[in-house]
């Protein structure tokens, strides 16, 4: 690559994020300013208080990431910006953002597509001067997202290369486990609460049998709504049963074992997509990303699935598995060294379309 400077911006969901990311992968700086006291009281991301408070926070984060990198506006050699898909208000901000900033200093503008960006992330270092990276030995790869809002699997010829294999039916696996989490009474954000519960001792994983999703027996879609009403019927007792039973009181150890059955049952699902999406496909390494890469069980169980296959395993560090900058400006630089930059008709867009998916 060509030692790029690129200044990333992500704005799509709660957290106002900006970024300077050196040769595509070392992470110069990298400032996340989350919303999470801000939605809390809602349990959930509240659309237009996201909106503002990126409107107060993006100037502030950039400015930041610049100074924490020690580099000026006038090293920047791109601006590369998270614009689909998201929260169309959020998204706005920071597509607004990095429109001036392109068009003031004369750089290149680059769209960038938030999930692909995470599957991206395992690729970062702090490190300044990194192992030489064989790109070679990644391709074909097999690709994973777990997030709030995607649970995809994906075939990669190359970062900028994607075809979409397989997704959800219904709730995305952070989603699932931000729900479980409300019904066992757990803090927001509930994936790692219910991951930190999950993992205390005593905690029985089999305690209960909940459903795990196949689908059809070729299927590479993902559904995770049966999970979480059988987890909720767990916790509350199954409305309208011919013979009503009283659910089980949620005693600290019950909820332990809730947590753990529910997160089994949940990386189980995940793991035989992969295994069914892994079969015949030639690949040589699985890269994954999005927030729910920081579950403990799921970071072991993709070590070794990687390891029995014999893929290479690119498993982002976990401050990279949530939403940031830094995966925004690493892949702008892909796509900035394969021409693929935009211009200022840029739009902010809430979804990637199925036509946007197999290239950019
Ligand atoms: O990738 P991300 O930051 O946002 C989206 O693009 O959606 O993912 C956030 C999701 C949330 O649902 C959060 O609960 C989940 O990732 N998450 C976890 C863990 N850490 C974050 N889920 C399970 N276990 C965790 N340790
Ligand atoms: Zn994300």
């Amino acid at each position: 690559m060509s030692g790029a400077v690129v200044l990333g911006i992500e704005t799509s969901c709660d957290e106002t994020a900006a970024a300077v990311v050196r040769d595509g992968r070392i992470v110069l700086s990298s400032v996340v300013a989350s919303q999470t006291d801000i939605h809390e009281e809602y349990a959930g991301v509240v659309p237009e208080l996201a909106s503002r408070a990126h409107v107060e926070q993006i100037l502030p984060v950039v400015r930041e990431a610049l100074a924490a990198a020690g580099v000026g506006l006038g090293l920047i050699d791109a601006v590369a910006v998270g614009h689909r898909p998201g929260l169309i208000g959020s998204l706005l901000v920071g597509v607004s953002a990095a429109k001036a900033l392109a068009w003031s200093l004369d750089k290149p503008l680059i769209g960038v597509d938030h999930v692909r960006a995470h599957l991206y992330s395992g690729v970062l270092t702090e490190d300044q001067s990194p192992q030489a990276f064989d790109e070679d030995a990644l391709f074909p790869a097999l690709g994973l997202i777990v997030s709030g809002g995607h649970t995809a699997v994906y075939r990669l010829r190359s970062w900028t290369q994607i075809e979409r294999l397989g997704g959800t039916i219904d709730d995305a696996i952070g989603e699932a486990f931000d729900k479980a989490a409300v019904m066992l009474g757990l803090p927001f954000p509930g994936g790692p609460a219910l991951d930190r519960l999950a993992q205390e001792p005593g905690a029985d994983d089999r305690a209960v049998e909940l459903p795990i999703s196949r689908l059809g027996r070729e299927s590479l879609d993902f559904s995770f709504s049966g999970l979480k009403t059988a987890l909720l019927y767990q916790v509350k007792g199954v409305p309208n049963a011919r013979e009503p039973v009283e659910p089980l009181p949620l005693t600290p150890k019950r909820k332990r074992d809730l947590a753990a059955s529910f997160q089994r049952a949940a990386v189980e699902a995940v793991r035989i997509k992969l295994e069914r999406a892994a079969d015949g496909g030639g690949y040589k390494s699985l890269v994954t990303g999005g927030g729910v890469t920081a579950n403990s069980r799921l970071r072991a169980e993709l070590a070794a699935f990687a390891g029995a296959k014999g893929l290479k395993l690119l498993l982002p560090p976990m401050r990279y598995c949530m939403d940031n900058a830094a995966m925004i400006a690493g892949l702008g630089a892909r796509q900035l060294a394969a021409g693929l930059v935009d211009d200022l008709t840029l739009q902010a867009e809430p979804t990637t379309s199925v036509a946007q998916a197999p290239s950019r």
